[in-house]
């Protein structure tokens, strides 16, 4: 099946083009599923699962997240309320860090910010794997935020294309409102 070897290449993991190393935090975790199952496959890591969980996904909350884990066996993973713009934590704090359709949802004229927010607390040497409606409208231009991250040193920066059948194919994004979605990954 496609998407399961999709996050299989791309998921942080052991044997992985990511590994987790210690920590990882997992920002807009919703439900808790890809925290969770980042936990799972780096049974030696730490994973903090954030989420606001307001009133827009009202069925999110961290009980389920940690019932999720709970019925998946998994206990290297926690949860804790907070917000993606802002998030309470050092700089390099995380070893990795990943997000699945979170910052498209927050209002804002500036997601590259948020992004750089999230990078904030990457670890140098550190990797992230960051999934989103990468549009023009949603984010600007990501070829200059890109051009900016390799010009502060990052490595490895791409933003791979995710509606051309490597996850979904691009008449299923349109009919899905995820057109332009992509997995934005390097190494700080
Ligand atoms: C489309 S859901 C995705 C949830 C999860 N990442 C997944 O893939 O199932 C978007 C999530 O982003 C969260 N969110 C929205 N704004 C946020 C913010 N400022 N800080 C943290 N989480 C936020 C929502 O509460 C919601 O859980």
């Amino acid at each position: 099946m496609k998407e399961r070897r999709f996050w299989k290449k791309w998921l942080p993991q052991r044997n992985g083009s990511f590994l987790c190393r210690r920590y990882c935090g997992s920002f807009g975790c919703g439900s808790g599923a890809l925290a969770i199952a980042i936990a799972k496959r780096n049974p030696k890591a730490e994973v903090i699962g954030v989420d606001r969980w307001g009133k827009e996904y009202a069925s999110f909350n961290k009980p389920l997240c940690e019932n999720n884990a709970k019925a998946e066996g998994v206990e290297n993973v926690s949860f804790r309320q907070g917000d993606a713009t802002h998030l309470d934590f050092p700089d390099e704090t995380f070893d990795t860090v990943a997000s699945n359709y979170v910052y498209h949802n927050i209002p804002s004229k500036d997601r590259q910010a948020i992004l750089l927010e999230t990078l904030r607390t990457l670890k140098k040497g550190g990797t992230f794997a960051i999934h989103d409606i990468f549009s023009e409208s949603k984010y600007g231009d990501m070829q200059a935020f890109i051009k900016k991250l390799k010009e502060l040193g990052y490595e490895k920066v791409d933003l791979i294309d995710t509606t051309n059948g490597k996850w979904i194919r691009k008449s299923e994004a349109g009919w899905m409102g995820l057109s332009g979605s992509a997995l934005l990954t390097g190494t700080k």
